[in-house]
């Protein structure tokens, strides 16, 4: 199936901002959670049809550590998901996790679960 993608800076955000100051971001911006636990974003993604897909989520990691975030679909956490350096904040990578869909509106919600926050989030292709 064709593939859609969600900006982040389009999606609800719990403590964070949309910022534009690195480079290489798609859209108008992208989103710098709070460095603290509980942040999230969350994307509401629409799927044809009930099944298996896989969320790639384009982010910036310019820390040394990885960042890790639990990865909830429709309220169920399914993938804890630790977001490796990217180098600097000028950089993006992209990392899959596999999930299954309802069909119609789904709720995806990254959270952070360490005191960092997430990475910078670009979007959500799915
Ligand atoms: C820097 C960077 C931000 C990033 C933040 C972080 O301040 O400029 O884009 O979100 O670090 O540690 O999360």
């Amino acid at each position: 199936a064709a593939s859609s993608v969600y900006e982040a800076e389009d999606a609800t955000v719990f403590h964070g901002t949309v910022d534009t100051d690195h480079l290489g971001f798609t859209g108008t911006g992208f989103v710098n959670t709070a460095n603290e636990a509980g942040a999230y974003v969350e994307f509401t993604v629409d799927a044809p049809a009930a099944g298996d897909a896989t969320l790639a989520l384009r982010y910036s990691n310019g820390t040394a550590a990885g960042r890790q975030a639990d990865v909830g679909v429709n309220g169920t956490v399914v993938s804890a998901p630790a977001f490796a350096p990217t180098t600097d904040w000028d950089t993006w990578a992209v990392s899959r996790i596999p999930v299954t869909l309802r069909a119609g509106a789904n709720a995806i919600r990254v959270a952070a679960t360490t005191a960092g926050g997430l990475p910078d989030l670009d979007s959500l292709t799915v």
